[in-house]
């Protein structure tokens, strides 16, 4: 095992200038001579060479000719889509990929230090930063991972009781779109931030839901839409550390009525590696928890763990209700 290659840092820095420039876009648009790639992409030319050379030689883009370019497979991906939003450095993927610098410090003081480089935590730098916070909204959302998976219930057969959701921190609304569709008799609220909630209309439009949603833009540190049938928190949980995890439980069981469940998406499952999950260390301060720790986290919020399983499409989740 080579550290010195694990540790080169020189693809991956390659890759986030090749998308930020929109290097794969250009060539897709026809320009494939490395002169009219750096001219459209306003960058030198020769730096950008031996950028793109390094890529080649790692199979991302190929040279048919010399200083000539041409997309492959893994090129493509840097077209659109999460890929391509997840490395832009002039986005969220810019955040994502400087906040590793905080690193040691997190690891010496046991919580992010992303303030030490953005003078915010992350996600006051989002509300600071609205272009930052929208392209963060958009890779949770429909263009950053696909549709998103409408069975959020370990017992599917608890639909049938089930009139009223909220998705809490359900972002710009994709999931709660997903869900509805999927089950016609309920309506839903989405809580996230205002900024990010606005976004919701046309989410809700395009599912064709529009009737049946309705956004509420507040902290779900404060209280909920009150005596839904069911509570979604997906990717939101993980994203806390235990005393913010826990007050975030306590609001969704001090809105829930006696029959009503919690469904927290996104722990590991008992057949799961567990991840160390470095990237929300860094950002957020958060983890992925196995579902011991959803038991001690409940018991905490006055709720219990009633089920735990996947969904059809993989993801572990967690079901609680009134203890
Ligand atoms: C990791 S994202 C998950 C989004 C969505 N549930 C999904 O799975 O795609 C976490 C969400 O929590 C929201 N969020 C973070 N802090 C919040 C707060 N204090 N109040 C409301 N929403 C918050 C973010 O805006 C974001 O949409």
């Amino acid at each position: 095992m080579n550290l010195w290659e694990m540790a080169d840092l020189s693809t991956p820095w390659s890759l986030h200038v090749a998308a930020t420039l929109g290097i794969a876009g250009h060539i897709a648009a026809g320009k494939t001579e490395i002169a009219d790639l750096a001219a459209a992409a306003d960058v030198d030319r020769n730096s950008l060479y031996r950028v793109l050379r390094h890529l080649v030689n790692k199979g991302v883009f190929e040279e048919p000719a010399p200083g000539r370019f041409a997309l492959n497979d893994p090129a493509r991906q840097l077209l659109e889509g999460p890929i391509r939003l997840g490395l832009d450095l002039n986005g969220i993927g810019g955040r994502m990929a400087h906040a590793w610098g905080t690193l040691l410090t997190a690891v010496r003081r046991g919580r992010p230090a992303y303030h030490e480089i953005f003078g915010r935590a992350f996600w006051d730098d989002l509300d600071a930063h609205p272009d930052i916070a929208a392209s963060f909204d958009e890779l949770m959302g429909v263009a950053g991972h696909g549709v998103p998976d409408p069975e959020v219930l370990v017992d599917p057969s608890f639909w049938a009781s089930v009139k009223t959701v909220v998705d809490v921190g359900g972002g710009t609304g994709a999931l709660l779109a997903e869900v509805l569709r999927a089950h016609p008799q309920a309506r839903g609220t989405l809580v996230d931030f205002p900024r990010t909630v606005a976004r919701s209309p046309e989410v809700f439009a395009a599912a064709g839901v529009a009737e049946r949603a309705t956004a509420v833009g507040q902290s779900f540190f404060d209280p909920l839409p009150a005596g839904a049938d069911l509570y979604i928190l997906k990717g939101v949980i993980n994203d806390w550390p235990d005393p913010e995890a826990i007050a975030i439980l306590k609001r969704c069981a001090e809105a829930l009525p006696p029959a009503g469940r919690v469904s927290i998406i996104g722990g590991v499952g008992p057949d799961e590696p567990e991840s160390p999950e470095l990237m929300m260390m860094v950002l957020v301060g958060g983890r992925r928890r196995p579902l011991a720790e959803f038991r001690v986290m409940a018991r905490e919020a006055g709720l219990a763990v009633r089920a735990s399983g996947k969904q059809p499409t993989g993801r572990f989740m967690v079901e609680l209700a009134a203890e």
